[in-house]
Protein backbone atom coordinates (compact mmCIF):
# COMPACT_ATOMS: atom_id res chain seq x y z
CA UNK A 1 0.00 0.00 0.00
CA UNK A 2 1.28 3.51 -0.81
CA UNK A 3 1.83 5.90 1.74
CA UNK A 4 -0.62 8.53 0.39
CA UNK A 5 -2.81 5.43 1.14
CA UNK A 6 -2.39 4.62 4.59
CA UNK A 7 -4.50 6.66 7.17
CA UNK A 8 -2.12 8.99 9.19
CA UNK A 9 0.17 7.83 11.78
CA UNK A 10 -0.05 4.22 11.17
CA UNK A 11 3.38 2.91 10.78
CA UNK A 12 4.33 0.94 7.89
CA UNK A 13 5.21 -2.80 8.74
CA UNK A 14 9.13 -2.80 8.51
CA UNK A 15 11.39 -0.04 9.37
CA UNK A 16 14.71 -0.15 7.03
CA UNK A 17 17.18 1.11 9.60
CA UNK A 18 19.29 1.90 6.25
CA UNK A 19 19.69 0.95 2.81
CA UNK A 20 19.52 2.53 -0.24
CA UNK A 21 17.78 5.62 -0.95
CA UNK A 22 15.54 6.08 -4.14
CA UNK A 23 12.79 8.99 -5.04
CA UNK A 24 9.80 6.68 -3.43
CA UNK A 25 12.15 4.92 -0.75
CA UNK A 26 10.07 7.02 2.01
CA UNK A 27 7.28 4.76 0.87
CA UNK A 28 8.47 2.06 3.30
CA UNK A 29 8.55 4.56 5.99
CA UNK A 30 5.77 5.79 8.27
CA UNK A 31 4.30 8.66 7.20
CA UNK A 32 2.14 11.36 8.27
CA UNK A 33 -0.39 14.14 6.93
CA UNK A 34 -1.03 12.71 4.00
CA UNK A 35 -4.53 12.89 1.83
CA UNK A 36 -6.64 10.22 1.54
CA UNK A 37 -7.15 10.19 -2.12
CA UNK A 38 -10.11 7.75 -2.55
CA UNK A 39 -9.53 7.94 -6.87
CA UNK A 40 -5.72 6.03 -6.65
CA UNK A 41 -6.51 6.19 -10.94
CA UNK A 42 -6.71 9.98 -10.81
CA UNK A 43 -3.66 10.11 -8.32
CA UNK A 44 -1.46 8.47 -10.21
CA UNK A 45 -2.29 10.37 -13.69
CA UNK A 46 -1.77 13.71 -11.79
CA UNK A 47 1.73 12.80 -10.46
CA UNK A 48 2.13 11.14 -13.89
CA UNK A 49 1.87 14.80 -15.58
CA UNK A 50 3.18 16.28 -12.86
CA UNK A 51 6.47 14.03 -13.58
CA UNK A 52 6.98 15.17 -16.89
CA UNK A 53 6.62 18.80 -17.04
CA UNK A 54 9.21 20.98 -16.24
CA UNK A 55 11.20 21.98 -12.95
CA UNK A 56 10.07 25.10 -11.01
CA UNK A 57 14.04 26.09 -10.28
CA UNK A 58 17.25 24.87 -11.21
CA UNK A 59 19.56 22.99 -9.50
CA UNK A 60 22.30 26.02 -10.18
CA UNK A 61 19.68 27.88 -8.02
CA UNK A 62 19.64 25.69 -5.45
CA UNK A 63 23.26 25.13 -4.80
CA UNK A 64 24.03 28.52 -4.64
CA UNK A 65 21.22 28.99 -1.61
CA UNK A 66 23.01 26.50 -0.21
CA UNK A 67 25.94 28.10 -0.35
CA UNK A 68 24.43 31.25 1.03
CA UNK A 69 23.32 29.38 4.27
CA UNK A 70 26.66 28.58 4.77
CA UNK A 71 28.00 32.03 4.47
CA UNK A 72 25.45 32.79 6.88
CA UNK A 73 25.99 30.34 9.66
CA UNK A 74 29.46 32.06 9.34
CA UNK A 75 28.29 35.23 9.99
CA UNK A 76 28.97 36.46 6.75
CA UNK A 77 25.32 37.16 5.83
CA UNK A 78 21.76 36.94 7.23
CA UNK A 79 18.92 35.18 6.02
CA UNK A 80 15.35 36.82 5.61
CA UNK A 81 12.63 34.18 4.87
CA UNK A 82 9.53 35.00 5.19
CA UNK A 83 5.71 34.91 4.15
CA UNK A 84 2.36 33.47 4.36
CA UNK A 85 1.30 30.68 6.40
CA UNK A 86 -0.55 29.34 3.69
CA UNK A 87 -0.72 30.99 -0.08
CA UNK A 88 -4.24 30.78 -1.41
CA UNK A 89 -5.12 30.15 -5.52
CA UNK A 90 -6.80 33.19 -5.33
CA UNK A 91 -3.73 35.28 -4.06
CA UNK A 92 -1.87 34.28 -7.43
CA UNK A 93 -2.47 38.10 -8.15
CA UNK A 94 -0.07 40.61 -9.44
CA UNK A 95 -0.91 42.90 -6.24
CA UNK A 96 -0.36 40.17 -4.09
CA UNK A 97 2.51 38.78 -5.31
CA UNK A 98 4.42 42.45 -5.67
CA UNK A 99 3.22 42.91 -2.26
CA UNK A 100 5.37 40.22 -0.95
CA UNK A 101 8.29 41.31 -2.45
CA UNK A 102 8.26 44.92 -1.07
CA UNK A 103 7.81 44.03 2.24
CA UNK A 104 11.01 41.58 2.23
CA UNK A 105 12.88 44.37 -0.18
CA UNK A 106 12.14 46.97 2.37
CA UNK A 107 12.89 44.85 5.47
CA UNK A 108 16.16 43.59 3.70
CA UNK A 109 17.25 47.12 2.98
CA UNK A 110 16.68 48.38 7.03
CA UNK A 111 18.66 44.50 7.45
CA UNK A 112 21.73 45.70 5.64
CA UNK A 113 21.91 49.35 6.59
CA UNK A 114 21.71 48.28 10.07
CA UNK A 115 23.83 44.74 10.34
CA UNK A 116 26.56 45.44 7.20
CA UNK A 117 25.67 42.51 5.78
CA UNK A 118 24.54 40.70 2.89
CA UNK A 119 20.92 39.58 3.18
CA UNK A 120 19.19 36.76 1.27
CA UNK A 121 15.90 36.57 0.90
CA UNK A 122 13.51 33.65 0.42
CA UNK A 123 9.81 33.54 0.28
CA UNK A 124 7.24 31.05 2.21
CA UNK A 125 5.81 31.15 -1.33
CA UNK A 126 5.35 29.43 -5.10
CA UNK A 127 4.60 26.59 -3.41
CA UNK A 128 3.08 27.22 0.28
CA UNK A 129 -0.16 25.67 -0.76
CA UNK A 130 -0.43 22.51 1.68
CA UNK A 131 -1.07 22.67 5.34
CA UNK A 132 -0.23 19.92 8.28
CA UNK A 133 -3.16 19.56 10.41
CA UNK A 134 -3.98 18.66 14.29
CA UNK A 135 -6.69 16.46 13.14
CA UNK A 136 -7.84 14.81 10.40
CA UNK A 137 -11.02 15.10 9.91
CA UNK A 138 -13.29 18.35 11.03
CA UNK A 139 -16.63 17.92 13.05
CA UNK A 140 -19.06 20.07 12.58
CA UNK A 141 -22.82 20.05 14.15
CA UNK A 142 -22.26 16.44 14.57
CA UNK A 143 -21.49 15.93 11.25
CA UNK A 144 -17.16 14.37 10.36
CA UNK A 145 -15.36 15.49 7.39
CA UNK A 146 -11.80 15.63 6.04
CA UNK A 147 -10.05 18.80 7.77
CA UNK A 148 -8.90 21.36 5.14
CA UNK A 149 -5.35 20.49 4.05
CA UNK A 150 -4.99 23.56 1.74
CA UNK A 151 -5.55 24.95 -1.32
CA UNK A 152 -3.61 21.68 -3.48
CA UNK A 153 -5.18 19.32 -1.70
CA UNK A 154 -8.79 20.46 -0.95
CA UNK A 155 -11.28 23.25 -0.77
CA UNK A 156 -12.41 24.85 2.80
CA UNK A 157 -16.08 24.70 2.54
CA UNK A 158 -17.66 22.38 4.64
CA UNK A 159 -19.27 19.47 2.38
CA UNK A 160 -18.03 16.23 1.41
CA UNK A 161 -17.36 17.02 -2.09
CA UNK A 162 -14.94 20.11 -1.16
CA UNK A 163 -13.01 17.98 1.66
CA UNK A 164 -12.49 15.01 -0.66
CA UNK A 165 -8.46 15.31 -1.89
CA UNK A 166 -8.49 16.11 -5.41
CA UNK A 167 -5.33 15.17 -7.03
CA UNK A 168 -6.05 17.85 -9.78
CA UNK A 169 -5.49 20.18 -7.40
CA UNK A 170 -1.85 18.92 -7.33
CA UNK A 171 -1.51 20.32 -10.85
CA UNK A 172 -3.24 23.61 -10.16
CA UNK A 173 -1.00 24.16 -7.58
CA UNK A 174 2.53 23.55 -9.34
CA UNK A 175 0.73 25.80 -12.21
CA UNK A 176 -0.04 28.49 -9.57
CA UNK A 177 3.27 28.36 -8.31
CA UNK A 178 5.09 28.93 -12.08
CA UNK A 179 2.76 31.55 -12.69
CA UNK A 180 4.15 33.41 -9.17
CA UNK A 181 7.50 32.73 -10.02
CA UNK A 182 7.33 33.67 -13.42
CA UNK A 183 6.24 37.26 -12.48
CA UNK A 184 8.79 37.44 -9.99
CA UNK A 185 11.51 36.59 -12.40
CA UNK A 186 9.94 38.71 -14.61
CA UNK A 187 10.14 41.52 -11.61
CA UNK A 188 13.98 41.06 -10.48
CA UNK A 189 15.39 41.23 -14.37
CA UNK A 190 12.82 44.33 -15.28
CA UNK A 191 14.79 45.78 -12.38
CA UNK A 192 11.74 46.25 -9.52
CA UNK A 193 14.29 44.84 -6.86
CA UNK A 194 17.03 47.77 -8.46
CA UNK A 195 18.70 49.68 -5.04
CA UNK A 196 18.41 52.97 -7.42
CA UNK A 197 15.00 52.99 -7.21
CA UNK A 198 13.78 52.02 -3.55
CA UNK A 199 11.07 53.71 -4.79
CA UNK A 200 9.42 51.06 -6.67
CA UNK A 201 8.98 49.07 -3.30
CA UNK A 202 6.55 51.51 -1.33
CA UNK A 203 3.49 50.72 -0.75
CA UNK A 204 1.05 53.07 -0.85
CA UNK A 205 0.11 53.20 3.30
CA UNK A 206 3.71 53.82 4.05
CA UNK A 207 3.78 57.42 4.53
CA UNK A 208 1.61 57.40 6.91
CA UNK A 209 3.16 54.67 8.78
CA UNK A 210 4.89 56.10 12.46
CA UNK A 211 7.81 54.29 11.11
CA UNK A 212 7.88 56.34 7.84
CA UNK A 213 10.68 58.55 8.53
CA UNK A 214 13.07 56.19 9.88
CA UNK A 215 12.69 54.06 6.74
CA UNK A 216 13.44 57.16 4.64
CA UNK A 217 16.30 57.90 6.84
CA UNK A 218 17.97 54.25 6.04
CA UNK A 219 16.94 54.72 1.71
CA UNK A 220 18.19 58.00 1.92
CA UNK A 221 21.79 57.01 3.59
CA UNK A 222 21.66 53.79 1.36
CA UNK A 223 21.08 56.04 -1.64
CA UNK A 224 24.23 58.60 -0.91
CA UNK A 225 26.50 55.34 0.25
CA UNK A 226 25.60 54.05 -3.18
CA UNK A 227 26.05 57.46 -5.54
CA UNK A 228 29.32 57.60 -3.70
CA UNK A 229 30.18 54.04 -4.12
CA UNK A 230 29.70 55.08 -7.86
CA UNK A 231 31.29 58.00 -8.04
CA UNK A 232 34.50 56.34 -6.70
CA UNK A 233 33.96 53.25 -9.67
CA UNK A 234 32.94 56.00 -12.25
CA UNK A 235 29.91 54.07 -13.36
CA UNK A 236 26.98 51.86 -12.38
CA UNK A 237 27.59 49.33 -9.49
CA UNK A 238 25.32 46.89 -11.70
CA UNK A 239 25.26 44.34 -9.15
CA UNK A 240 23.04 46.81 -6.66
CA UNK A 241 20.73 46.68 -9.95
CA UNK A 242 19.06 43.18 -9.26
CA UNK A 243 18.93 41.09 -5.89
CA UNK A 244 17.73 37.50 -6.08
CA UNK A 245 14.60 35.79 -4.25
CA UNK A 246 14.40 32.29 -3.46
CA UNK A 247 11.51 30.26 -2.87
CA UNK A 248 10.42 27.86 -0.12
CA UNK A 249 7.46 25.80 1.26
CA UNK A 250 6.99 22.70 4.04
CA UNK A 251 7.82 19.87 2.11
CA UNK A 252 4.54 17.68 3.28
CA UNK A 253 2.38 16.08 0.55
CA UNK A 254 5.22 13.36 -0.52
CA UNK A 255 3.75 12.45 -3.48
CA UNK A 256 4.09 15.57 -5.35
CA UNK A 257 7.25 16.17 -4.04
CA UNK A 258 9.01 12.95 -5.44
CA UNK A 259 7.23 13.69 -8.90
CA UNK A 260 8.84 17.23 -8.94
CA UNK A 261 12.23 15.52 -7.99
CA UNK A 262 14.69 15.18 -10.81
CA UNK A 263 18.36 14.70 -11.89
CA UNK A 264 19.84 16.99 -14.17
CA UNK A 265 22.71 17.18 -16.56
CA UNK A 266 26.50 17.08 -15.21
CA UNK A 267 25.34 17.23 -11.69
CA UNK A 268 25.19 14.31 -9.46
CA UNK A 269 22.11 13.64 -7.12
CA UNK A 270 19.11 14.71 -7.15
CA UNK A 271 16.91 17.87 -6.73
CA UNK A 272 13.99 18.60 -5.64
CA UNK A 273 12.85 20.97 -8.40
CA UNK A 274 9.94 21.97 -6.74
CA UNK A 275 11.65 24.79 -4.87
CA UNK A 276 15.28 25.82 -3.49
CA UNK A 277 14.22 25.53 0.25
CA UNK A 278 11.91 22.83 1.38
CA UNK A 279 11.69 22.18 5.04
CA UNK A 280 10.18 19.66 6.97
CA UNK A 281 7.84 21.08 9.96
CA UNK A 282 6.80 20.03 13.66
CA UNK A 283 4.70 17.47 12.69
CA UNK A 284 6.61 15.30 10.60
CA UNK A 285 9.92 15.90 11.51
CA UNK A 286 10.37 12.26 13.16
CA UNK A 287 13.91 11.05 12.80
CA UNK A 288 12.86 7.78 11.32
CA UNK A 289 10.03 8.61 9.11
CA UNK A 290 9.07 9.09 5.61
CA UNK A 291 9.90 12.69 5.34
CA UNK A 292 13.38 12.79 6.53
CA UNK A 293 13.78 9.44 3.95
CA UNK A 294 12.91 11.01 1.46
CA UNK A 295 15.34 15.05 1.92
CA UNK A 296 17.89 12.45 3.09
CA UNK A 297 18.63 11.88 -1.05
CA UNK A 298 18.18 14.88 -2.30
CA UNK A 299 20.50 17.82 -2.57
CA UNK A 300 18.43 21.52 -1.86
CA UNK A 301 19.17 22.56 1.67
CA UNK A 302 16.82 21.73 4.56
CA UNK A 303 14.95 23.16 6.81
CA UNK A 304 13.93 20.88 9.92
CA UNK A 305 11.71 22.94 12.36
CA UNK A 306 12.94 22.06 15.88
CA UNK A 307 10.96 22.92 19.37
CA UNK A 308 10.03 22.12 22.84
CA UNK A 309 9.67 18.37 21.75
CA UNK A 310 12.68 17.99 20.22
CA UNK A 311 15.16 15.52 22.08
CA UNK A 312 18.48 16.41 21.78
CA UNK A 313 20.64 13.25 20.57
CA UNK A 314 17.61 12.56 18.17
CA UNK A 315 18.36 15.94 16.49
CA UNK A 316 21.97 14.80 16.42
CA UNK A 317 20.43 11.42 14.22
CA UNK A 318 18.35 13.82 12.15
CA UNK A 319 21.31 16.07 10.89
CA UNK A 320 23.63 13.44 10.71
CA UNK A 321 21.31 11.38 8.76
CA UNK A 322 20.47 14.71 6.38
CA UNK A 323 23.84 15.17 6.05
CA UNK A 324 26.13 12.44 6.86
CA UNK A 325 28.92 14.40 5.11
CA UNK A 326 29.04 17.51 7.34
CA UNK A 327 28.02 19.38 3.96
CA UNK A 328 27.94 23.40 5.20
CA UNK A 329 24.92 24.86 4.30
CA UNK A 330 22.64 21.99 3.42
CA UNK A 331 20.92 21.52 7.17
CA UNK A 332 18.62 25.09 8.37
CA UNK A 333 17.24 24.28 12.19
CA UNK A 334 14.43 26.69 12.82
CA UNK A 335 13.88 26.90 15.88
CA UNK A 336 10.46 27.83 17.24
CA UNK A 337 9.73 27.50 20.69
CA UNK A 338 7.82 30.34 22.20
CA UNK A 339 9.13 33.83 24.24
CA UNK A 340 8.50 31.93 27.30
CA UNK A 341 10.29 28.66 26.12
CA UNK A 342 12.95 29.39 24.58
CA UNK A 343 15.49 30.37 27.27
CA UNK A 344 14.85 27.18 28.81
CA UNK A 345 15.22 24.94 25.62
CA UNK A 346 17.38 26.27 22.31
CA UNK A 347 20.62 25.92 24.38
CA UNK A 348 20.80 21.75 24.86
CA UNK A 349 20.18 21.86 21.48
CA UNK A 350 22.42 24.60 20.28
CA UNK A 351 25.30 22.94 22.89
CA UNK A 352 24.36 19.07 21.71
CA UNK A 353 24.92 20.06 17.87
CA UNK A 354 27.98 22.53 18.36
CA UNK A 355 29.95 19.77 20.34
CA UNK A 356 29.17 16.87 18.30
CA UNK A 357 30.61 19.45 15.62
CA UNK A 358 28.12 18.95 13.17
CA UNK A 359 27.89 22.20 10.61
CA UNK A 360 23.93 23.80 10.50
CA UNK A 361 22.90 27.27 10.03
CA UNK A 362 20.56 28.10 13.03
CA UNK A 363 16.92 30.74 12.32
CA UNK A 364 14.97 31.97 14.54
CA UNK A 365 11.32 31.00 13.95
CA UNK A 366 9.86 33.38 16.25
CA UNK A 367 6.26 32.81 15.08
CA UNK A 368 4.66 28.98 15.78
CA UNK A 369 5.83 29.08 19.47
CA UNK A 370 3.89 32.18 20.24
CA UNK A 371 0.17 31.58 18.53
CA UNK A 372 -2.83 32.06 21.47
CA UNK A 373 -6.41 32.34 21.60
CA UNK A 374 -8.01 35.33 22.31
CA UNK A 375 -11.77 36.50 22.96
CA UNK A 376 -12.63 39.97 21.93
CA UNK A 377 -15.20 41.29 24.06
CA UNK A 378 -16.48 43.93 21.73
CA UNK A 379 -16.74 44.55 17.67
CA UNK A 380 -17.98 42.43 15.01
CA UNK A 381 -15.77 39.32 16.93
CA UNK A 382 -17.05 39.74 20.46
CA UNK A 383 -17.09 36.27 22.25
CA UNK A 384 -15.20 34.53 19.23
CA UNK A 385 -12.00 33.02 19.66
CA UNK A 386 -9.05 34.23 17.25
CA UNK A 387 -5.90 33.16 16.80
CA UNK A 388 -3.21 35.77 16.88
CA UNK A 389 0.01 36.15 18.41
CA UNK A 390 1.42 39.34 20.21
CA UNK A 391 4.47 41.14 18.75
CA UNK A 392 6.29 41.45 21.55
CA UNK A 393 6.72 37.97 22.37
CA UNK A 394 7.20 37.76 18.54
CA UNK A 395 10.46 40.41 19.12
CA UNK A 396 10.95 38.71 22.95
CA UNK A 397 12.16 35.24 20.85
CA UNK A 398 14.02 36.74 18.42
CA UNK A 399 16.12 38.38 21.00
CA UNK A 400 16.36 35.75 23.14
CA UNK A 401 18.04 33.37 20.13
CA UNK A 402 20.47 36.49 19.23
CA UNK A 403 21.36 36.10 23.13
CA UNK A 404 21.68 32.40 23.70
CA UNK A 405 23.55 32.04 20.35
CA UNK A 406 26.30 34.75 21.55
CA UNK A 407 25.97 32.99 25.08
CA UNK A 408 26.93 29.82 23.09
CA UNK A 409 29.66 31.39 20.24
CA UNK A 410 27.14 30.14 18.18
CA UNK A 411 25.56 32.38 15.49
CA UNK A 412 21.72 33.37 14.26
CA UNK A 413 21.72 33.01 10.64
CA UNK A 414 18.56 34.51 10.08
CA UNK A 415 14.99 34.65 10.82
CA UNK A 416 11.40 32.88 9.47
CA UNK A 417 8.72 35.57 9.89
CA UNK A 418 4.86 34.99 8.87
CA UNK A 419 4.79 38.69 7.30
CA UNK A 420 1.93 40.11 4.59
CA UNK A 421 3.10 43.64 2.79
CA UNK A 422 -0.67 43.91 3.51
CA UNK A 423 -2.39 46.43 5.83
CA UNK A 424 -3.95 43.51 7.77
CA UNK A 425 -4.43 43.16 11.47
CA UNK A 426 -3.62 39.55 12.85
CA UNK A 427 -0.98 40.05 15.65
CA UNK A 428 -1.23 42.27 18.09
CA UNK A 429 0.94 45.19 19.41
CA UNK A 430 4.18 46.98 17.22
CA UNK A 431 4.37 50.82 17.02
CA UNK A 432 0.35 51.25 16.38
CA UNK A 433 -0.56 49.42 19.21
CA UNK A 434 -3.44 46.87 18.24
CA UNK A 435 -5.75 45.42 20.24
CA UNK A 436 -7.74 42.37 20.45
CA UNK A 437 -10.51 44.60 19.82
CA UNK A 438 -8.58 45.76 16.59
CA UNK A 439 -7.97 41.69 15.23
CA UNK A 440 -11.70 42.01 13.86
CA UNK A 441 -11.20 45.10 11.57
CA UNK A 442 -8.51 43.00 8.61
CA UNK A 443 -8.54 39.67 9.71
CA UNK A 444 -7.58 37.77 6.08
CA UNK A 445 -5.68 34.25 7.46
CA UNK A 446 -7.08 31.07 6.88
CA UNK A 447 -4.15 29.93 9.14
CA UNK A 448 -1.90 31.32 11.38
CA UNK A 449 -1.79 35.26 11.94
CA UNK A 450 0.95 37.07 10.03
CA UNK A 451 2.49 40.41 10.88
CA UNK A 452 1.51 42.88 9.08
CA UNK A 453 3.80 45.45 6.86
CA UNK A 454 4.58 48.03 9.45
CA UNK A 455 4.96 44.92 12.31
CA UNK A 456 7.05 43.62 9.90
CA UNK A 457 9.70 46.57 8.94
CA UNK A 458 9.51 46.93 12.71
CA UNK A 459 10.69 43.69 13.20
CA UNK A 460 13.45 44.58 10.74
CA UNK A 461 14.72 47.80 12.24
CA UNK A 462 14.74 45.91 15.80
CA UNK A 463 16.55 42.84 14.10
CA UNK A 464 18.70 45.05 12.74
CA UNK A 465 20.11 46.49 16.14
CA UNK A 466 20.89 43.37 17.13
CA UNK A 467 22.20 41.31 14.39
C1 LIG B 1 4.52 26.67 9.58
O1 LIG B 1 5.70 27.04 9.41
O2 LIG B 1 3.53 27.20 9.03
C2 LIG B 1 4.25 25.57 10.55
C3 LIG B 1 3.17 24.84 10.51
O3 LIG B 1 5.23 25.49 11.47
P1 LIG B 1 5.58 24.34 12.52
O4 LIG B 1 5.78 23.10 11.71
O5 LIG B 1 6.83 24.86 13.14
O6 LIG B 1 4.43 24.25 13.50
CO1 LIG C 1 2.17 28.92 10.18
Amino acid sequence: MSASNRPSNTPASSIPSTGAWSVQSWKSFPSVQQPLYPDQTALAQALSQLSSLPPLVTSYEIESLKTQFAEASRGERFILWGGDCAENFSDCTSAAIASKLKILLQMSLVLVHGTRKRITRIGRFAGQYAKPRSTATEVRDGVELPSFRGDNVNRPEFTLAARTPDPLLLLRGYERSALTLNFIRALVDGGFADLHHPENWDLSFVAHSPLAADYQRMVDSIGESLRFMETLAGGTITQMQRVDFYTSHELLLLDYEAALTRQVPRREGWFNLSTHLPWIGMRTNAVDGAHIEFCRGIRNPIGVKVGPDTVPEVLLRTVRTLSPDNEPGRVVLASRFGAHAIGRGLPPLVRAVRDAGLRVAWVCDPMHGNTETVVPTTGAWAGKSVKTRKFGHVLAEVEQAFEVHRQEGTILAGAHIELTGEDVTECTGGARGLTDEDLSRSYRSQVDPRLNYEQALELAMLIARRA
